[in-house]
């Protein structure tokens, strides 16, 4: 890892091996923004790095794997040695919707892991980075969640009627748009900006029956982790509009 960025901003998206993440790592890139692409699978971070490297694009690979919280603390020691802070963070690992349960038959195990993962671990690793996006001058945190986690949405009586709910998933992002209020309340009287983004129903692993490229999947968390100084905290969004709660 090179000893500064050259003024550039420095971000870190994680689980950006594939799908989404690897879009926002590209898209980041080509906006002139050093990137340390997350993967849990070092081999599997470094094949992603390389194929946006080939284009000439500041990305470089980065162990952050949920299982082991040390690769987080690692990650946080590179990158202060490397930078001395963090300006950008893309919490993007999730695992996806198991539409074979709803709330009246989840099972326990699959509620409890998809929450490792798509929340206490969002939570975790943004706690162990804060202390050097804190020495960002315009830090930005950015969310990867989903419009399945709007109460508001589920909570309209037509929305019903296009079937059952995943909760594990579901119930799991709306907690992230919970920590995403908070903690944007918490660090209201600081430069940092915390948003959820909406990326649309992209067609991924998980996903394959969705409507739009990963490409454009990217746009909104990207166009969140290049807020300027004026634009919004503690907001959830979809390309420029605000998704409702
Ligand atoms: N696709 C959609 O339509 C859609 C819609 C709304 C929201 N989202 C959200 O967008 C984000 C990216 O989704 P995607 O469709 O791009 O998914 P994806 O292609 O399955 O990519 C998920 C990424 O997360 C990583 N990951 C999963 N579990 C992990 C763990 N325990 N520890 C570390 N990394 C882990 C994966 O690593 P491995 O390669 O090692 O498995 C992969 O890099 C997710 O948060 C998802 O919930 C997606």
């Amino acid at each position: 890892m090179s000893r500064h960025s050259d003024g550039r901003r420095v971000a870190l998206v994680t689980g950006a091996n594939r799908g989404i993440g690897l879009a926002v790592c590209r898209q980041l890139a080509e906006q002139g923004v050093v990137v340390l692409l997350g993967a849990r699978d070092a081999a599997a971070g470094d094949a992603a790095a390389r194929t946006l490297q080939a284009d000439g694009l500041a990305v470089r690979a980065m162990v952050i794997d949920t299982e082991n919280p040390d690769t987080f603390d690692a990650a946080r020691d590179a990158i202060d040695r490397a930078f001395g802070r963090l300006d950008i963070l893309v919490n993007n690992i999730g695992i996806g919707c198991d539409w074979a349960y709803t709330a009246a038959n989840v099972p326990m195990r699959l509620l409890r892991d998809t929450f490792e993962i798509n929340f206490f671990s969002v939570v975790d690793l943004t706690q162990r980075l804060l202390p050097l996006i804190e020495k960002s001058p315009a830090g930005r945190i950015v969310n990867q969640s989903s419009a399945i986690g709007s109460l508001a949405g589920h909570a309209t009586p037509a929305s019903w009627a296009t079937g059952d709910r995943p909760l594990a998933y579901s119930a799991s992002k709306t907690a992230l748009n919970a920590f995403t209020l908070h903690l944007a309340c918490a660090l209201r009287d600081t430069p940092i900006k915390v948003n959820a983004a909406h990326p649309g129903i992209v067609k991924t692993d998980p996903n394959p029956n969705g409507l739009i490229g990963p490409e454009e999947g990217a746009q909104t968390a990207v166009a969140l982790a290049l807020l300027p100084d004026d634009g919004p905290t503690g907001g959830f969004f979809h390309q420029g509009e605000s998704v409702p709660w």
